[in-house]
This record gives structure tokens, C-alpha cells and sequence, in this order.
């Protein structure tokens, strides 16, 4: 095994401490709120007041104190000095495949505090914390933007596993022709081998927790209906062909949130081709003018994304932590 020893930052513990739902969620709201404050999006701002809200008391606490299913922080770390929290990570539980994994999120350190190894002391906290708990998958996502954030990361020994962009599609009133001579209809029962297969490698096992995207929701005949009846959600999807030849499947699904979702699965050598006369017939065919989002391999499609009016908003380096390969403080 290739091990190699992380060093930890010295004397924290009179600063580090668990973060504590019944005191902490305001100094986190607010902390996360001035750290992010340039990145911020509506699901972000969401994020934010529901914290508040929590923090006022109420179901949302009551929910969260029990350990039922809500995305509020409700484990990780906070630095402390005085009075004032100044540092905060949450680490938040999740599962797929009935296996368990972690989110480290909302890493944020007071601008007056910066650079004196504050997040690196509470990484190291909560992957103390985590090996304890037998080294589950341990995940995170950074903005390609955020030099610090990676380096921070990076140095830790945090290794980059994919990069994703977020599409955002605010329709125009009057969609031009498209520029393919490709042909788009209703998805059809027999694209769904296809069509699964380009899913799974558009949206790999490891990044499908992290996304409403079920593939069982997709699937054609009865049981997908049972499926979708079941959950709630809206589908509509359509496939693309030259001729004969299938390029591509759109899938469009409503969701709770800010924007609906969509899912691309084509190829590489299709994707450009199908988009265009996908997208058009979405835009027939979807009454409602919701913006939609669309999840998607960094550096793939970009142009033809643009050109059917889409736009990136970030793109998100996930990494996780090589448990396997590194032993923590030498154990
Ligand atoms: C990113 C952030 C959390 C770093 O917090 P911090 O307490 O200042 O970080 P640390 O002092 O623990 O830095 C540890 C290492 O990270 C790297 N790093 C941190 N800030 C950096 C910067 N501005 N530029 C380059 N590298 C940086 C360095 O390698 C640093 O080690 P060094 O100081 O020995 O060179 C902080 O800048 C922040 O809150 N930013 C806004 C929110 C954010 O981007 N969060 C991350 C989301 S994924």
C-alpha cells in the first residue's frame, strides 16, 4: 500500500469543536452567506434562510435534532475564537446503493482570519471524524475558480476525480431553426438500451447521488409510469436521429427547485448534432417557461450548448479523499 502520512495542524482543539445545531446554525448561515457571497445562486440563497429558519425553532429543527431527512448542516466542525465562530465545515451524510458516504460542505473561514491554517485544521477534523466512522467515501466539489480552495484541497492529499459544468437554459420566446439536419421525435421504448448506456457514461455511478437523476424514472412502458406516478415527478423525453441512426435522448423532469432538470444522453461523436433538434422540440412541447439545468461533463458540447441558448454557470472539480492509498497521521 502506498502509504503516506498527513501532518496535522498543532494545537487546535481549544478552537475546533463540533458544530452544534442547537447554536451554531445563525454564525453558519451568516458565515457561509459573507464567505460565498459572489457565488451565491437562488438555491443557495434557499439553502441559507432555511437555516435561519431552523435556527428560529420550528418542524425544520425538530426534523434535523431527529435525524430525519433534510440537507440542513447538521454535523462537521466549527473554529471558535471568543464569542465568535469564524471558521465552519459540514460534513453531510449521504447514501447510494445502501452504501454511505460524506459531502464535505460549506468550508468557509472569516476573511480576517484567512491563511492561518484554519481550514486546513478543520479538514483534518472531520477526516479524523471519518476515519473513525471506518473511512466512508469521502466527497467534495470546488469551484474551478477557486485557486485557494483547490490548493487547500490539494495539499491535504484531496485528488480531482471529475469536472462537471451546470447549463442553465432560460428559454427564448422564439426559438430560431435549428442549425442539424437532424431529426427529433418522441423518445421511442427501443432507445431505452441506448439511451440508459449514454446515460451511465454521461452521469457515472460515483457523481448519481449527488443528482435527482433516477434512471428508473426514464425507463418506457409500465413500470416506468408506476415509477414516475410514484414519485411525483413530471418526464417528458424525446430522441434524435440521422436517418435511421439514433444520436441522442433528451429527458426533461420537473423538480422542487429553482430550475427544472434535463438529461443528456449521446455520444460524444452526436452530441452537437442531436442538441440542436432536441432542444427545439423541448421548447414545443414544455409548457411551462421554468429555466432548466443541465449537468455535464466539463468541456463537452460547449458550443452547441451555447448556440441552443444555454449557459455555464460553473463548473464544479469534484475530488474525493484516497483513503485507500493515504494513512492518516501515520495509523
Ligand atoms: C478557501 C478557504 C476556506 C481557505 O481558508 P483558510 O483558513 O484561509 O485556509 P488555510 O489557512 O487553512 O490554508 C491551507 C492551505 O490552503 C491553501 N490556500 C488557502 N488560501 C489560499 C489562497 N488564498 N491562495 C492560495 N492558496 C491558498 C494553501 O496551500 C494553504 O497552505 P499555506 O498557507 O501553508 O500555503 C477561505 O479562503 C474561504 O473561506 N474562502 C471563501 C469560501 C470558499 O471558497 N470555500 C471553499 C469552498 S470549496
Amino acid at each position: 500500500m502506498n502509504s503516506q502520512a498527513i501532518a496535522l495542524p498543532q494545537d487546535t482543539s481549544h478552537h475546533v469543536r463540533r458544530f452544534d445545531l442547537r447554536r451554531d446554525l445563525n454564525p453558519v448561515a451568516d458565515l457561509v452567506e459573507l464567505c460565498f457571497a459572489d457565488t451565491l445562486d437562488a438555491d443557495g440563497r434557499l439553502y441559507i434562510d432555511q437555516m435561519r429558519q431552523a435556527a428560529r425553532g420550528g418542524p425544520l429543527l425538530d426534523l434535523a435534532a431527529s435525524g430525519g431527512r433534510t440537507d440542513l448542516p447538521m454535523n462537521g466542525f466549527v473554529w471558535q475564537e471568543g464569542e465568535q465562530v469564524v471558521g465552519n465545515l459540514s460534513l453531510i451524510p449521504q447514501s447510494h446503493q445502501g452504501q454511505k458516504l460524506y459531502l464535505i460542505a460549506n468550508v468557509a473561514v472569516h476573511p480576517s482570519r484567512r491563511r492561518r491554517g484554519i481550514a486546513a485544521a478543520l479538514t483534518a477534523a472531520a477526516l479524523q471524524e471519518l476515519q473513525r466512522r471506518g473511512q466512508p467515501a469521502t466527497w467534495l466539489q470546488v469551484d474551478a475558480k477557486n485557486p485557494a480552495a483547490i490548493q487547500l484541497y490539494a495539499q491535504i492529499g484531496f485528488r480531482e476525480r471529475m469536472r462537471r459544468t451546470s447549463w442553465r437554459l432560460v428559454w427564448q420566446p422564439a426559438p430560431s431553426k435549428p442549425a442539424t439536419t437532424a431529426t427529433a421525435g418522441p423518445r421511442k421504448s427501443e432507445d431505452w438500451a441506448q439511451q440508459e448506456a449514454w446515460l451511465d457514461a454521461n452521469y457515472p455511478a460515483d457523481l448519481r447521488w449527488q443528482l435527482p437523476l433516477e434512471a428508473r424514472l426514464l425507463q418506457p412502458g409500465w413500470r416506468g409510469s408506476l415509477e414516475r406516478a410514484l414519485s411525483g415527478r413530471q418526464v417528458q423525453q424525446w430522441s434524435a436521429r440521422q436517418g435511421e441512426q439514433l444520436l441522442g435522448s433528451l429527458a426533461w423532469q420537473s423538480s422542487g427547485l429553482e430550475a427544472d432538470n434535463l438529461w443528456l444522453a449521446a455520444p460524444t461523436e452526436s452530441e452537437a448534432a442531436a442538441l440542436p433538434a432536441l432542444i427545439q422540440l423541448a421548447n414545443k412541447h414544455l409548457y411551462s417557461y421554468r429555466p432548466l439545468a443541465l449537468n455535464y461533463p466539463a468541456g463537452r458540447a460547449a458550443e452547441a450548448l451555447q448556440s441552443c441558448g444555454f449557459r455555464a454557470t460553473r463548473t464544479l472539480i469534484w475530488m474525493d479523499y484516497p483513503w485507500k492509498e493515504i494513512t492518516f497521521n501515520g495509523q
